[in-house]
């Protein structure tokens, strides 16, 4: 089921009158079955979107949309959505089972129907042989299984998960992703995953939605985020190692790192500009330009070169097979791959 956010507004006000826009106009769409990233730096405002839509907080203004329906005002309850936090928050006394069964008590369903749907739910999260257990017996990945059967064992319209591998361990947390991944393509429910790691938003999400200080930047499939960032800050926050920035400039459409590295060519108007350019999009050119090496590290197949250009160090993650310790060498930038952003508005030029 589709979910629409029309200009979604939370204003938090402390007791000195002091006003905190959490979540500052936000109008999205989420498509029906898609798993949906929403990303950006901590307090950024990402738990008060989903807690909006949860019901769990009320909007200072806008609308919420579950389809055709506007559930704005509808209590938390009767919105069809599961749950998931950071902090398994699962009924430490009871058992798997009992966990997982707990949201049907007050359902009209009997306890047969009931035992089938928390077996279902087992199967569908990898728990099946778990059941017994206290969810102290269970491992943190384990744990945050449970959690997800048990926000879907009432067949919700929307799943809803709030930062839920931030606990886990590196290992547990790429596994239980991938897996997170797969009940979501397994059930086609409509999903919006919270995260503020760029790297688990990247592989998770269908698209994601980067929010600054409560304000969307940008909205789309992951890669293309990466390859055309809308301004500045989506550049910086996406990308490991980060992607260079450096002042440049404009002059009859070439674009020049610096005051004379020319690097490609863009129909700007001319002047000055900031540039970023992603490591990996330098490459070994004979043609080039040439680049004192400060620092050469051998990461597999790759090598990153650190080099300097006015005072700004810049790092280029290039072929391997063409650095054998030489201490200049020569690089371009691949075609196309500098992005230009205005100097004031930190806006890219298209
Ligand atoms: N209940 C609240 N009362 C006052 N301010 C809040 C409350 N919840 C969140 N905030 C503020 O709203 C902003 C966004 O918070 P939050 O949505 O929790 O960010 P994120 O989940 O992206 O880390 C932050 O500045 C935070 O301090
Ligand atoms: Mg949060």
């Amino acid at each position: 089921m589709e979910i629409r956010l029309e200009k979604l507004t939370k204003v938090f006000t402390d007791k000195t009158g002091k006003e905190t826009r959490a979540v500052d106009d936000l109008t999205i769409t989420i498509p029906s079955g898609k798993l949906v990233g929403l990303l950006g730096p901590s307090g950024c405002g990402k738990s008060t979107t989903l807690f909006m839509i949860a019901g769990l907080h009320k909007p200072s203004g806008g609308k919420i949309f579950f389809g055709d329906d506007d559930v704005t005002k509808l209590a938390p309850e009767k919105r069809g959505i599961g749950l998931v936090f950071q902090n398994y928050a699962l009924y430490p006394h009871m058992t798997v089972r009992q966990n997982i069964m707990f949201p049907l008590e007050n359902l009209n369903i009997g306890r047969d129907e009931a035992t089938k749907l928390v077996i279902e739910m087992a199967k569908l999260v990898g728990i099946e042989d778990q059941l017994d257990k206290k969810p102290a017996q269970l491992s943190g990945g384990q744990q945050q299984r449970v959690a997800i059967a048990r926000a879907l064992v009432k067949k919700p319209r929307v799943l809803l998960l709030d930062e839920p591998l931030s606990n886990l361990d590196a290992r547990l947390r790429l596994q239980t992703r991938e897996e997170i991944k797969r009940i979501q393509r397994e059930t086609g429910i409509t999903t919006i995953f919270v995260t503020h790691d760029q790297e688990e938003a990247m592989s998770i999400s269908d698209q994601m939605v980067i929010l600054d200080y409560g304000v969307q930047q940008q909205m789309d499939k992951p890669q293309n985020m990466y390859n055309r960032p809308i301004n500045l800050f989506v550049a910086k926050f996406l990308g490991n190692p980060p992607i260079n920035i450096i002042e440049g400039k404009v002059v009859d459409g070439k674009v020049f790192m610096g005051d004379n590295i020319q690097i490609g060519t863009r129909k700007a108007k001319d002047g000055a500009y900031i540039l970023g350019i992603r490591p990996e999009d330098f490459r070994f050119d004979p043609n080039g330009f040439d680049v004192d090496t400060q620092d050469i590290e051998h990461i597999g197949r790759d090598t990153m070169i650190r080099f300097v250009v006015g005072d700004v160090i810049l790092r280029a993650l290039i072929d391997s097979d063409s650095v054998q310790g030489q201490k200049t060498i020569k690089l371009s930038v691949k075609a196309g791959k500098a992005h230009v952003f205005e100097k004031e508005t930190g806006h890219v030029v298209l």
